[in-house]
């Protein structure tokens, strides 16, 4: 597959997991967390689907589309351990949280989402979603909406 057709694939997943997951957590508490301002594209989708929520979005640096800006407020700017740990401690808790950290390098990338899954779950609200696209550690697996494959993004209940 190419790289362009692998990258459709990608947005198309994460649109649909997006999409899927607001559904899923209409009659739950809790905050948005979006990992990886990057473009924003995320970003905005979310804020689109979910008007009412907070989101959160988490970057080391701000470089998305100049319209994708999220309020300062909002925004957690920094590595994402003490950005994790800094949410927790505020006492935010969260219904749905995306992951989209990486740079394409598999097993960096892998590794990063195992040592993070931890710092993750401490800002979970029970029973909260997780949509990724590396695997997370220490969650229940469960299955997305049926027209995404398995492998391309991963579901997960906390
Ligand atoms: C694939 S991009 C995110 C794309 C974004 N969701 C979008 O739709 O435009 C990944 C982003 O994660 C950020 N990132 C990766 N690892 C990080 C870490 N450990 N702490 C903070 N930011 C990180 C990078 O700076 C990059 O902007």
């Amino acid at each position: 597959m190419s790289r362009l057709d692998s990258m459709l694939r990608r947005l198309t997943a994460q649109r649909d997991g997006l999409n899927w997951a607001a559904d899923q957590i209409e009659c739950m508490d809790g905050d948005i967390l979006d990992m990886g301002l990057g473009n924003g594209r995320t970003y905005d989708h979310l804020r689109e689907i979910l008007p009412s929520r907070r989101i959160w979005v988490m970057d080391r640096v701000l470089q998305c589309h100049p319209d994708s800006t999220p309020p300062p407020e909002d925004f957690l700017q920094g590595e994402a351990e003490p950005m994790l740990q800094k949410l927790e401690a505020a006492g935010h808790r969260i219904a749905l949280a995306h992951y989209d950290f990486g740079r394409g390098i598999k097993t960096e990338d892998v590794a990063e989402s195992q040592r993070l899954s931890p710092l993750i779950a401490q800002v979970m609200q029970p029973g909260g979603l997780l949509i990724s696209g590396q695997p997370l550690v220490g969650f229940e697996q469960i299955a997305g909406p049926e027209t995404i494959a398995p492998d391309r993004y991963l579901f997960y209940r906390a």
